[in-house]
């Protein structure tokens, strides 16, 4: 065995005579997994009553006589013209009421039965006819779930789906609070999709009921996952191989917590915005997000640029060794799989210039396909080592898309503030310091790690305050920050002091706070003189029984916290209530590790994480974000990409350069 290496292949779309080519230099560059049929249902079902698979036959089996994997896609991620044309209902209503016709990708309403029964019959078809081929290795629902929808049936669905939540419209009415503005509901009916024509002015960020924008956000997630569900069941009547769809890391639309058990494993497709080395802790986070959606279990590296994107505006080209880093980062984070887009470029259409493996020309000498096929090579030497390895991680951060909407939809205290901003800040914090974070859900369990951070956690449901709580009481350390503390689970303002039941851990009240434009900075002096700019936030520090760490410095609230630490058992919790900028973040994340354990920073832009693999053998990644040459500590071990034995002390990581060791002992 070893890691699935390879991608999206679509052979459909040119002549069965270059499929031999495509082979021969699959060969080449030891891709052994293909993912097929994604974008297949006009070729599969032609027509509402026929079905020809005789395309995706010839794919599969070639794939299969090559010796290689197939992912096989259901291949509902767009829709064929003849479906839309006979079904008008399958197709979305957008945000400002325009109703959709035939054309581009993501574009199902979710809530449409005539797509739930056909996309599920499909996927079942496939299933029934590929289940037994040992070459299929797994089920790749749809593509990339997303979007939104405020058609009419949208808008049943959504009454049902809060039928199901509230019961009465007595409890609605409470959790939505509207006796504000007169919104007093007395039927279901009366309950309108919260879109331009109904609540919302600018955009979809801009509602005068967080409450009903906040459930709309919750409902459109649960109504695509149910469109997932559908066509998972069919395929299970048939085939008990795993079944995946791909998610997209930090994406906002969709609350994967909730979607993860339903997946037998995590996929996702990394297109990070940039590629400065600043962009390397953001795929870190992204991957320990994946990551945590399944309790550590590996995930795969679904899709990835070999070499550069189509969509955006300006598609930097990766540096030479980019790709074969990147690659690695997803290993390092555990990743049990490494896949492009695409194998062979699209002749025509949007993504004909999107980066692959293979070229329009069809050459095995370009420098791309050359980086791929090295990365194969070394991925083969690697074998079986990696697979299946976890993250041994002492610290959580917690992270919660329902915090993510009701912070973002929230008028007041600031636009400026993201949550996505504030938590990056704190992970990069720990980041820089090779520091394993598990990135998990506001429900997990937090009893085996020693120090949980909660960035802008702005809901606070559940038992999550007292559990905590029993973090701290323990020994352990939990880090919070403004903005945190502040709803219940409905968007409400708790009726107590800021930040509501995180109170008593942190020892602090807020009573008063102060949001600015982006310019206006106030520094903060920490304990130890350290001076760090503040700025967009600056929350008013009350200490009730915390000391004060941190203090601001200009302003009529000169010389009151800015940050703060609270003895709560035999452990602590910090409250950060201004917006520091990143120096001041380390800092505090500093502070935290050492009570811990030594944290020293890698040098800039270098990253360091473990996984422990099943057979117990501890694997140090070592990542070079730099287009320079750097000097790393490193413990003994060997290094299982080069070779050779190294001793304890410094290794030199070339530009963007990779080191896999298995340490010693
Ligand atoms: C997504 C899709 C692919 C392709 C790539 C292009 O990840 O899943 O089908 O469109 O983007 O970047
Ligand atoms: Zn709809």
């Amino acid at each position: 065995m070893k890691l699935p290496y390879g991608g999206d292949y679509n052979p459909e779309q040119w002549p069965e005579a270059v499929w031999d080519d495509d082979h021969r230099l699959f060969d080449a560059a030891r891709i052994d997994t293909l993912t097929v049929g994604v974008f297949s249902w006009a070729l599969t079902q032609p027509s509402l009553e026929a079905y020809d698979f005789s395309t995706l036959d010839r794919i599969v089996g070639r794939a299969a006589a090559e010796g290689r994997r197939v992912c096989l896609a259901t291949g509902t991620g767009a829709m064929p013209p003849w479906l839309v044309r006979e079904f008008p209902e399958v197709t979305r209503v957008d945000f400002e009421g325009r109703e959709k016709r035939y054309g581009g990708r993501h574009n199902h309403c979710p809530s449409s039965p005539v797509f739930r029964r056909l996309s599920a019959r499909l996927a079942g078809r496939i299933a029934e006819r590929y289940a037994d081929d040992p070459a299929v290795i797994a089920w790749h629902v749809n593509n990339e779930y997303g979007g939104s929808c405020y058609c009419e049936l949208c808008a049943v669905a959504f009454r049902e789906w809060l039928r199901k939540r509230y019961d009465d419209l007595e409890s609605l009415n409470a959790a939505w609070n509207t006796t504000f503005w007169s919104h007093t509901f007395t039927a279901w009916e009366q309950i309108e999709p919260p879109s331009a024509l109904t609540e919302h002015w600018k955009g979809p960020d801009f509602t005068a009921f967080q409450g009903i924008t906040l459930d709309y956000h919750r409902f459109m997630s649960d109504a695509l996952l149910s469109g997932y569900l559908a066509e998972k069941e069919a395929i299970g009547r048939f085939s008990a191989k795993p079944v995946t769809t791909n998610f997209m890391g930090l994406f906002r639309p969709i609350d994967y917590h909730r979607w993860a058990e339903h997946l037998d494993f995590v996929s996702w497709d990394n297109y990070p915005p940039g590629d400065d080395p600043a962009t390397a802790a953001r795929m870190a986070l992204a991957h320990d997000l994946m990551r945590g959606l399944k309790g550590g279990e590996p995930f795969w590296l679904m899709e990835q640029t070999p070499s550069t994107t189509a969509c955006r505006d300006v598609n930097p080209l990766k540096r030479p060794g980019v790709m074969r880093l990147w690659s690695w980062q997803a290993v390092a984070h555990g990743a049990d799989a490494v896949l492009f887009f695409q194998m062979r470029a699209s002749r025509g259409a949007c993504e004909k210039y999107h980066g692959a493996v293979i070229g329009h020309a069809g050459r095995d000498d370009t420098r791309v396909f050359r980086e791929v096929a090295a990365l194969g090579a070394e991925l083969e030497r690697l074998g079986d080592a990696t697979l299946g390895a976890r993250t041994p991680a002492r610290v959580a951060l917690l992270f919660d898309w329902d915090t993510w909407w009701a912070l973002e939809i929230s008028d007041g205290p600031s636009r400026l503030v993201k949550y996505l901003d504030v938590v990056l800040a704190y992970y990069r914090a720990l980041w820089r310091t090779g520091t394993d974070v598990d990135v998990v859900a506001v429900t997990a369990d937090l009893s085996g790690y020693d120090v949980v951070v909660a960035p802008a956690l702005h809901m606070v449901k559940g038992d999550l305050a007292g559990r905590l709580e029993q973090v701290a009481a323990r020994g352990g350390t939990v880090v919070t920050t403004f903005l945190s503390g502040r709803v219940d689970v409905d968007d409400n303002a708790f009726l107590m002091d800021v930040p509501g039941p995180l109170g008593p851990l942190m020892g602090v009240r807020v009573d008063e706070w102060d949001s600015r434009e982006r310019e206006v900075v106030n520094p903060v002096r920490l304990a130890d003189g350290t001076l760090v700019d503040s700025s967009l936030l600056f929350e008013l520090v009350i200490p009730t029984t915390a000391e004060p760490v941190g203090r601001y410095e200009n302003d009529f609230y000169a010389g009151t916290p800015a940050v703060t630490r609270n003895a709560f058992g035999e452990g602590y919790g910090w409250y950060v209530g201004a917006g520091l900028e990143q120096a001041g973040v380390d800092w505090v994340m500093r502070q935290v590790l050492d009570r811990h354990g030594p944290a020293l920073p890698y040098p800039e832009h270098v990253e360091a994480t473990l996984r422990v693999a099943p057979d117990g053998s501890r694997l140090r990644f070592l990542l070079n974000h730099n287009p320079e040459p750097v000097e790393v500590a490193v413990q003994a071990g060997l290094d299982l990409l080069g070779g050779q034995e190294l001793r304890q002390g410094h290794v030199l990581l070339e530009p963007y350069g990779v080191r896999v060791i298995r340490l010693r002992g």
